[in-house]
């Protein structure tokens, strides 16, 4: 079964550690994360990117084999389907309708008016379907976005998305990036303290990638309880993939893309003991 991330973002926020919200891209990787995540015994966030969706085929050709993973896996560990970054309520909606168990809404690129009137509208939606909703304040760029574009959140802007849309968790741009960043890192710490003291929500920090661990410690004893890592994995498995393909004479299709199975299991592994995750 799919559960939406309220319940487990709230223990995360209570005690002080940070739920792995990972990116999937296809099957394997799918399979890899959720064997993992219940051999660890922790409970998983799978973000599906709006062009993941695409690749896969789409929302309902997703929810159908996270459902059946979990079932042929026998996976015990609360498992939450979340879309990641849904750019307007149609889409956030399309992934709802399929089954989806929660939605991320970035309207971040909107001014905050526009961003509160269209996140109101997936939140109204959302929750009539217990569906957990995440929200974008300030804008968290991707490594290669011109850096003009980027914003950071202000504590009142997140009040305000905060009290007029009833969101169930929020994530503050403070300086994070999407994929691998080659400036100079500069995380908010102060104001991630500063917004989980006045906020009753869980925050989440996007762009984990490249984040060095002390600094992810910081965030997360700051009340950061959602993590979101997307390219370390990719880096790891092509990394693998890579080096098996220039050893072996390999075609069948399982080999090749299986042969990076133990280098996402490692990562995962890895990064959920940083995070300290546990039930
Ligand atoms: P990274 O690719 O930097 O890990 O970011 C992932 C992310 O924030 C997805 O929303």
């Amino acid at each position: 079964m799919l559960i939406n991330f309220i319940d487990i973002l709230k223990t995360a926020k209570e005690k002080h550690f940070a739920i792995p919200h990972f990116n999937i891209n296809n099957l394997e990787w799918s399979k890899y994360i959720l064997e993992e995540c219940n051999k660890l015994n922790v409970p998983v966030i799978l973000g599906v990117s709006e062009g993941a969706a695409k690749y896969m085929g789409g929302f309902n050709t997703i929810t159908g084999m996270i459902k059946g993973l979990i079932v042929d896996l026998n996976i015990k560990v609360p498992v939450c389907l979340h879309l990641d970054h849904g750019k307007n309520f149609d889409i956030c909606k399309k992934a709802i309708d399929a089954g989806f168990s929660s939605v991320m809404i970035d309207a971040s690129t909107l001014p905050l008016e526009k961003n509160i009137e269209v996140t109101k509208k997936v939140v109204a939606y959302a929750h009539q379907k217990n569906v957990s909703v995440e929200a974008e304040i300030g804008h968290i760029i991707t490594a290669n976005d011109n850096l003009d574009t980027a914003s950071t959140a202000t504590i009142e802007e997140c009040i305000e998305l905060y009290k007029n849309t009833s969101i169930d968790a929020l994530a503050p741009a403070l300086g994070s990036v999407h994929g691998l960043y080659k400036g100079k890192l500069n995380l908010d710490f102060d104001k991630m303290k500063q917004l989980n003291n006045i906020l009753p929500i869980p925050l989440v920090l996007h762009g984990g990638t490249g984040i060095p661990n002390e600094k992810i410690k910081k965030a997360i004893s700051c009340g950061i309880s959602k993590i979101n890592i997307n390219t370390d994995l990719q880096i790891a498995w092509s990394k693998q993939v890579k080096k098996f393909i220039s050893e072996n004479d390999a075609y069948d299709p399982r080999k090749i893309i299986g042969s990076g199975e133990e280098a996402i299991k490692s990562r995962v592994k890895e990064i959920v003991s940083l995070f300290n995750t546990h039930l």
